[in-house]
């Protein structure tokens, strides 16, 4: 099998290939197939919702990173989220993370709590706490790690056996990590989830999510799910995914070194209380007033405040008002999610500009 770096930018060894010899693989904008007589269809593809050449290709390369069995390409995370969740119904019962994105949090108390999905929080940094939550009726347990925003990080190998002694599969939200640092079907997770607008597309211009899976049975119900309520994603989306993930490599390489510049010029300040850093691009800081955090806010320049992260520009985001509003405020106090927390999403432009931007916002 071909290292990472070379399966980011080919594909598989054995993976689809376009026919006309093209480097770069081809967007097949058309949503249908043509097929030569009934029950003879040549290229196997029938109608874009359900398969497109673009997106097969997207996903087998995701599934090959992540060591998956398969992979569906979703048209945002949330989309893909939103199917995980479908695999169950009413009255199923579901531990979830305390520390979520917001988005996650809404969608269990907006729309799965209506459907009476039995959803409870769990400290997921505590496998014993996992442990004493876990009951045999518990279908699936769902964490993001590292948290979003808060950085918490998961054992993942000993919350897969507490789940699978209890016959519950475990989600793994590796959005934050991707498989460059992070392979939860390796660790014992039986699906991983992606916001794909974020690292592995990488340039903040698409949005998209993806679910993987190990177990054949569960990847066929989720690949009915996805055709039949339809959020996959587009080909030209799938195209600028796909040219994002062949520089992943490099691109989580410089993240990781311009993190550790960020966190470490931080952690020398003392107008920065609290630094949460848990690898790869990603940190959280606590200032000391609400009205400092604004300021910085305002203050940057090369640094944009805006909401997202994973890209190549460096974004601060204000979790507060931005990712995390709907998050019930006191589940927000208890975690730290105050109005003097910061998100940094830190880019691949020089650390010493993104500094540079960072003390005339601070001091
Ligand atoms: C960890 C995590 N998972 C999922 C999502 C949702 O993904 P999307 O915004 O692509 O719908 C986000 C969005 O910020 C996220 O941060």
């Amino acid at each position: 099998m071909y290292s990472f770096e070379t399966r980011c930018i080919h594909g598989e060894e054995h993976s689809l290939s376009d026919g006309n010899c093209a480097v770069s693989f081809p967007i097949y904008q058309t949503a249908c197939f043509s097929h030569l007589t009934p029950g003879h269809n040549p290229s196997g593809f029938d109608y874009s919702r359900e398969s497109n050449p673009t997106r097969r290709f997207l996903e087998e390369t995701v599934s090959s990173l992540e060591g998956a069995y398969d992979t569906v390409a979703f048209s945002s995370g949330m989309a893909a989220i939103t199917t995980f969740f479908d695999l169950f119904g009413p009255n199923d019962r579901i531990l979830c993370g305390e520390d979520l994105y917001g988005g996650v949090v809404r969608l269990i108390n907006e729309v799965l709590a209506v459907k009476n999905y039995r959803i409870e929080a769990v400290d997921m940094t505590d496998p014993k706490a996992v442990e004493a939550a876990v009951t045999p009726d518990t279908k699936a347990i769902y964490l993001e790690t590292p948290s979003n925003p808060m950085m918490q990080t998961s054992d993942i190998a000993a919350i897969a056996r507490i789940a699978h002694a209890n016959g519950a599969m475990l989600a793994v939200d590796n959005t934050f990590m991707t498989p460059y640092f992070q392979h939860p079907i390796e660790e014992g997770a039986d699906i991983v989830l992606h916001s794909g607008t974020k690292y592995l597309s990488g340039h903040n211009d698409t949005v998209c999510g993806f679910l993987s899976s190990k177990d054949p049975a569960v990847a066929e119900r989720i690949r009915r799910l996805s055709k039949t309520t339809g959020a996959t994603l587009g080909p030209f989306e799938c195209w600028l995914c796909l040219r994002g993930i062949k520089t992943l490599a490099l691109r989580m390489e410089k993240h990781r070194a311009n993190a550790l510049a960020v966190r470490d010029w931080l952690l020398a300040r003392d107008d920065v209380e609290k630094v949460y850093y848990a690898g790869s691009g990603m940190i959280a800081f606590t200032v000391g007033s609400a009205e400092q955090a604004l300021s910085i806010l305002k203050r940057v320049k090369l640094i944009t405040f805006a909401e997202s992260l994973g890209g190549t520009e460096t974004l601060l985001t204000y979790p507060i008002m931005q990712t995390h509003p709907d998050v019930p405020a006191e589940q927000r106090e208890r975690l730290g999610i105050t109005d003097r927390l910061l998100r940094m999403s830190v880019g691949i432009e020089s650390a010493e500009d993104i500094l540079a931007d960072l003390a005339q916002a601070m001091d």
